[in-house]
């Protein structure tokens, strides 16, 4: 039995569902503070916290679980940067917490959602695994610090870890049935195509001064399906004796914020009125991923590598979202 946290939540719901689909016993622990029980499709929940020792405890016990999937975390880099005490406390604290719970349990292999906000600023692109990780903000820093504490306990408790560094997700399930709620929404793709269904005035392009070729910052836009698959590999490598990893996920192409809004207005065919505005601290020029190593380690092969394939995907549930 796989025990996935923050199951109810954008990627991790994904993922729950592309899990149960290859037939594996699935149970969710959610406190649903950011997660939506619609997009469990019936999957069963455990409405609860991750710093609820017992009830983790509990769980693991109960479920017979022997492989987490670890999701439940607050993610608002802007947020991290003026209440940084959320974030350590709910995304290291809590993952502390949950791992002696699975020590007292029994249970020895782990996934993590890390970022490549782990790397801060680029010294290069494309980004490998070897890239200097300086984080530039606390959501950062909690990722790489739930990373180093992932060393320690391979080290010491023998816990084998896979931790994924997951570059821009977007999209939806191709089968429309879930997709990306946030609220408060900041994430760049769901913004424009609110504002191509006229639920939002305009979008707002932070930076035109960047040095990249149209001025925009430039990520890697990695589709959520592609994302959820690389889990259930990585959950195959754990099982397979494999030793502990770390693995960039990303489409190793990158986009700039105006080529997304050109491709999200050919895809809803929809003009997009956008505002020019000052740069978001702490945005790097350009973040692409190398995934190199996933590609050749887990036999990871995504599917969408054309981002206006991605963005359909997303256009399709934000036209009928019921959540
Ligand atoms: P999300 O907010 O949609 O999902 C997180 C889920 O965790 C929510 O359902 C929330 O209710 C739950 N949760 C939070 N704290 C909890 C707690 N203490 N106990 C129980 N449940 C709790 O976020 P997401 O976009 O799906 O991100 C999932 C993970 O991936 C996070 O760890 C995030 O840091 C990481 N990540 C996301 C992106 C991205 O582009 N969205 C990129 C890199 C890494
Ligand atoms: N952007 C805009 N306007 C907006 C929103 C975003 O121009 O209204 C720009 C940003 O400046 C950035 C790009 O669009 O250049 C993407 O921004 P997002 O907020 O969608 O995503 P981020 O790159 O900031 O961060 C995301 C997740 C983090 C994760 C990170 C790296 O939010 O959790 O990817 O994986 F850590």
């Amino acid at each position: 039995m796989i025990l996935v946290t923050g199951g109810a939540g954008y990627i991790g719901s994904h993922y729950v569902l592309h899990e149960r689909e290859r037939g594996s016993s699935v149970v969710v622990l959610d406190n649903l503070v950011y997660g939506h029980r619609e997009a469990l499709l019936g999957t069963r929940l455990i409405e609860g916290d991750i710093r609820d020792r017992k009830l983790v405890e509990q769980v693991l016990k109960d479920f017979n679980v022997d492989t987490v999937v670890h999701f439940a975390a607050y993610a608002y880099v802007g947020e991290s940067v003026t209440d940084p005490s959320k974030y350590y406390q709910n995304n290291v604290a809590s993952t502390l917490n949950l791992l002696d719970a699975m020590r007292a349990a029994g249970v020895g292999k782990f996934v993590f959602s890390s970022s490549c906000a782990t790397y801060g600023d680029p010294e290069y692109v494309p980004m490998d695994e070897a890239h200097p990780q300086n984080p530039i903000n606390p959501y950062g820093e909690t990722k790489f610090m739930c990373e180093r504490i992932l060393q320690a306990y391979d080290a010491a408790y023998s816990m084998r870890f896979v931790s994924l560094r997951y570059f821009n997700a977007a999209g939806a399930d191709p089968g429309g049935r879930i997709g990306e709620s946030h609220n408060p929404e900041t994430h760049l793709l769901p913004l424009i195509l609110q504002a191509a269904r006229g639920k939002r005035d305009s979008v707002s392009i932070f930076g035109t001064d960047y040095g990249t070729p149209d001025g925009t910052c430039i990520r890697d836009y990695i589709h959520i399906s592609d994302l959820a698959q690389a889990h259930s590999l990585a959950i195959d490598h754990l099982r397979r004796d494999g030793k502990s990893r770390f693995y960039n996920l990303g489409t190793e192409t990158g986009h700039s914020v105006r080529e997304v809004i050109n491709l999200c207005s050919k895809v809803s065919g929809k003009p997009i009125p956008v505002v020019e505005a000052p740069r978001r601290s702490g945005d790097p020029p350009r973040l692409v991923a190398s995934a190199a190593r996933a590609k050749a380690e887990l036999g990871w092969a995504p599917r969408f590598t054309d981002l206006e394939e991605t963005i359909r995907t997303a256009w399709n549930w934000e036209q009928k979202r019921t959540y």
